[in-house]
């Protein structure tokens, strides 16, 4: 059941992905297809599934694939695509020095340096084009959405968090600075999934806030289960170089608490957001998607 909604959203954002790519320009320099490579080599596209789900959750009916794109989808595309620009980056050697992702080169290795810097750039830029696309919202709301996205992936939200990440690198820091981090880096784009999501459905401040409170555990949640991927899990599977996390001596959830300690703080968490949705109109789906992310395998 949860399988089915994933692929199904994964369908919807994709086919969204794949019709605004084709409208970048293409030149003599590789941009556009660097951009496209790092979109179209894959990903779970979790986030986009939170944008859709959040609004399931407040009886959007998804059984209907629209012929044309609506606010989900172009929402859905945006954060997927400011993720994206957050894992070229995060790959460069001067942050984690990755050479897989999603099962394929990095961008940096497969174009060069520069190219996924500048693919960075745009994808960034581009995910607000995206949200400014959305016509059939009142501009109200689709300046809300840009402020939503635009505060949860800059200083004080995404980028934030990396900056935490990589001071933390090589020394150890306590719990509370571990959690602010975590939440910064990975929690604060998953809880703009849902905001966006709810902001789609006209939802109320009560509605947004519960799903707020969901993102925040969850998000949490997510980032400690990257973190025991890392240990538990071979590069095959995962899609990028497994055990990097030891080998950078980065601080983590397992560093911190332990691999056990790690995983009854995932279970924790993932407990927690499920019992934050109970009053919303359709909780089941976020359910059911609480418990994949907190048990997935990659
Ligand atoms: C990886 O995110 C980076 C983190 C924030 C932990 P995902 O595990 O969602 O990566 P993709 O999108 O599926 O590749
Ligand atoms: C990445 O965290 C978070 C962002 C990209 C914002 P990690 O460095 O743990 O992600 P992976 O493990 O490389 O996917
Ligand atoms: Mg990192
Ligand atoms: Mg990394
Ligand atoms: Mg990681």
């Amino acid at each position: 059941m949860i399988e089915q909604h994933l692929n199904a959203c994964k369908a919807r954002v994709e086919a969204c992905l794949v019709a605004q790519l084709n409208q970048l320009p293409r030149s003599e320099v590789q941009l556009a297809d660097a951009v496209a490579y790092s979109l179209k080599v894959g990903g779970k596209r979790l986030r986009p599934a939170l944008v859709y789900s959040a609004a399931a959750s407040l009886r959007a009916d998804l059984t209907l694939f629209p012929p044309n794109l609506t606010p989900l989808d172009l929402a859905a595309a945006a954060i997927e695509s400011i993720h994206t620009y957050s894992l070229v980056h995060d790959d460069l050697p001067a942050m984690d020095n990755d050479d897989l992702r999603r099962g394929q080169p990095t961008v940096h290795r497969q174009y060069d340096e520069a190219t996924a810097i500048l693919v960075g750039d745009a994808l960034q830029a581009w995910a607000f084009e995206l949200l400014t696309q959305i016509d059939t919202l009142p501009a109200d709301k689709v300046l809300a959405m840009v402020k939503e996205l635009a505060q949860a992936s800059g200083p004080k939200g995404m980028v934030l968090g990396q900056a935490l990440d990589m001071r933390a690198t090589g020394v150890f820091e306590s719990a509370d600075y571990l959690k602010q981090l975590h939440s910064l880096k990975t929690g604060a784009l998953i809880r703009s999934a849902l905001r966006l999501g709810a902001y789609c459905m006209n939802a109320g401040p009560k509605e947004r806030r519960v799903l707020s409170a969901y993102g925040d555990a969850i998000g949490l949640c997510f980032q400690v289960v990257d973190d025991i991927l890392d240990v538990t899990t071979d590069s095959a599977t995962l899609g990028k170089t497994a055990g990097k996390d030891q080998e950078a001596d980065k601080l983590t959830y397992v560093k911190l608490l332990g691999l056990e300690g790690a995983k009854a703080e995932a279970q924790h968490l993932c407990a927690q957001a499920k019992a934050s949705v109970g009053d919303l109109p359709n909780p089941q789906v976020l359910v059911e998607l609480a418990d994949y992310i907190c048990n997935r395998a990659n």
